[in-house]
Formats: C-alpha cells, structure tokens, sequence
C-alpha cells in the first residue's frame, strides 16, 4: 500500500511536526505492505521528499517528481499540526478525490482547531468547559473587557483561538501585561479567547479506533513546574522540567468516569475518527473541564498519546496499519 506521510506544514506547529512524523516512519518502517514516503511540507505549501521538489496531484492520486516519474497514492497521513492538517483542510481535498486518509474529517478538525468553536460544540454536548471571553478584533472595546474579566477572575489565559502546542498562549496577572498579550495573541488570530486561569492538574486521555472498537484510556497527567504553565519550551525544549506520568494517581473512581464519558461523549459527537487526545483541566476543587481536544496530536518523545496507547496495550505500528489496511480494502 503506497503510504504518503505529508508534514511539516504553515503553521508554528511545523517543527513538532517533523517530530511527530519521525516517530510514525519508524512504526511503518518494518510494516511489509506499506511503503511509505515522506513527504515535508514548507510555509508555503511546497512539498519535497528525499531527493527533492514533488508535486500531490490528489485528482490523478499521484505523487510526481521533478522528473517527471509518478508514484501511486493510495492512502495519505496528514502529520501536521496545525495549517493546514489539523485544520481539516488537507482533509478536505482528500475527501473531494476520494483518498483515503489517516485521522479526522475536515469538519472535526476544523473545529477541535479553533478554540472557540470547540468551546461551543462542547457547551452544545452538555460538556463542562473552562469559563472564558470571547474577543474578535472586528469589536472595540475588547482591551476593557479583557481586564474586566481579569479583575474578576484574578488571572487569566489570553489564547489566540487558533494555534497548539501553546503558541499564543500567555498567563496575564496583572494589568500592566494585558496589552503585550492581546497584541501578540491576536498578531496570530483574529478571535482571542480570554480564560479563567484554574489551579489545575493537568490530564489527558488518548481516546482511538482499535479494530473496529472505540478505546479511551484512563487519563496521564502532564506536570508542568510550579513557577509556569505547560509552555512551548516545557514541551519541547532541551531542558524541559515538565514531567509526564502516563497513569495519573489518586483520581476517584467519579473522576475516572466523568472523564471516561466526557470523552466519550466529545468524540461521538464532535465524529472524531481514528485518533485524538483529549485534554482535561481537575482543579483543587474537584471540579473538572474538557480543555481541548487534539485530532492530530503530538508523537514526539514528550507527546502522550503514543504512550497512552502503549500503556493500554496496543501496539502502535499494528494499530495504524490496521487501519491503513481497513481504508483501502
Ligand atoms: P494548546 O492548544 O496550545 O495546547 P492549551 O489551551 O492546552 O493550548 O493551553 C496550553 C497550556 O496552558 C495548558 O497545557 C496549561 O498548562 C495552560 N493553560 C491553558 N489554559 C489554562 C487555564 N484556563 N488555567 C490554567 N492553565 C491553563
Ligand atoms: N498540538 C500538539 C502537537 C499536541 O497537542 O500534542
Ligand atoms: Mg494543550
């Protein structure tokens, strides 16, 4: 089976990318029927392999060299976070010429993308989810009710609606900062969402497709140290404090299940297919939120999905493959 690995991509996320498609090459690489290419992605769209420039003809389902020798496509996996994979619009133009694809639809990704629109499907789906503002860079008057929402909140998250791996992100505590992060946040988006900062622990779920069942693990935790948040250095960057557990500890068998049936309930009904992780918010109250959901989640040597899947019992190389086999049968 002809496997086209697309990553890299337009986004910030590109550079995770590249980490996360490392990481799926060596699960295939030793998989008989699956020949895979890789094939990176630049800002702006150009494609190469291993020996250079390469155009996707998704019409004639083909993979063309600068010379002019064509491979056959006959299964894609968009491995970008971010523009334009986890924003479904790769998927799109897959769907349009039939080609088979690893993860989400475009509808799904679209919206589990956009933070904003995730908050209002999981609001639809009677899902709990941080307290938040919405600011669009259309309106005046957003500077106010950002330090509105901050004075009554105490602090806050200024999030571009847009971006992952926390690129936009910025933790604002006092007045003063509000600005700087506005202007940064919305230098990325045009929709900014202003968020209640919880004292939380942080835990995920890898919620997937395995042989035809819908699995959800029991959630991980990542810890992110005391004086910041789980940032884009605490991710990826060498020297990183931030610690993961692929089991998290002394949650209530109440806990387990709410967060069991959230993540059931948002991968149902947000029609989420193949993969996704699922991210959750447990404050010092008890109280617990859905964060986000990933529909193209990392696979770098921090990212908790594979290991989730791991710590399950699956074997990733035969999940995907199984998988792979399954869309092109
Ligand atoms: P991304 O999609 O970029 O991962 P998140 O919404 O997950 O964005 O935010 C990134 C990180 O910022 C989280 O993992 C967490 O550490 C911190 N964070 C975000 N929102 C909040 C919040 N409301 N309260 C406390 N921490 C938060
Ligand atoms: N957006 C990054 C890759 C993640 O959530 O894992
Ligand atoms: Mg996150």
């Amino acid at each position: 089976i002809q496997t086209l690995l697309i990553c890299g991509g337009g986004s910030s996320e590109h550079d995770v990318s590249l980490r996360t498609a490392d990481f799926i090459e060596r699960q295939l690489q030793d998989v008989d029927d699956i020949a895979l290419t890789r094939v990176v992605m630049d800002a702006n769209g150009r494609l190469t392999d291993s020996k250079g420039g390469v155009h996707f003809l998704s019409q004639q389902r083909q993979l063309v060299a600068e010379d002019g020798s064509a491979r056959d496509v006959h299964y894609v996996i968009p491995a970008i976070h971010g523009y334009p994979g986890e924003t479904g619009d790769l998927q799109s133009q897959l769907e349009l010429f039939g080609i088979p694809y690893f993860g989400c639809g475009p509808e799904a990704s679209k919206t589990c993308f956009n933070k904003i629109t995730t908050k209002l499907w999981l609001t639809a789906l009677g899902i709990d989810n941080t307290p938040y503002q919405f600011l669009c860079s259309n309106n005046g008057g957003e500077a106010g009710k950002a330090t509105m929402a901050l004075q009554q909140w105490g602090a806050v998250f200024v999030k571009a609606s847009n971006q992952g791996s926390s690129v936009g992100c910025f933790k604002v505590t006092e007045e003063e900062q509000m600005e700087e992060a506005l202007e940064q946040a919305f230098a990325l988006s045009p929709y900014v969402l202003v968020e209640k900062c919880l004292k939380v622990r942080e835990l995920e779920v890898a919620a997937y497709t395995y042989e035809g069942e819908l699995v959800i693990t029991p959630p991980g935790e990542v810890c992110a140290p005391e004086d910041t948040f789980y940032s884009y250095e605490e991710k990826y960057a060498e020297g990183s404090r931030a610690r993961t557990f692929v089991e998290a500890e002394g949650l209530s068998e109440a806990q387990l299940g709410w967060i069991h049936e959230a993540s059931k309930r948002a991968f149902i009904g947000l029609q989420l297919k193949d993969l996704s992780r699922i991210d959750f918010f447990l404050t010092d109250e008890g109280d617990i939120y859905l964060n986000e959901v990933n529909t193209f989640p990392g696979m770098t040597p921090i990212s908790m999905f594979p290991k989730m899947l791991a710590n399950a019992g699956h074997d990733f190389s035969r999940y995907l493959s199984s998988l792979i086999r399954e869309a092109v049968a």
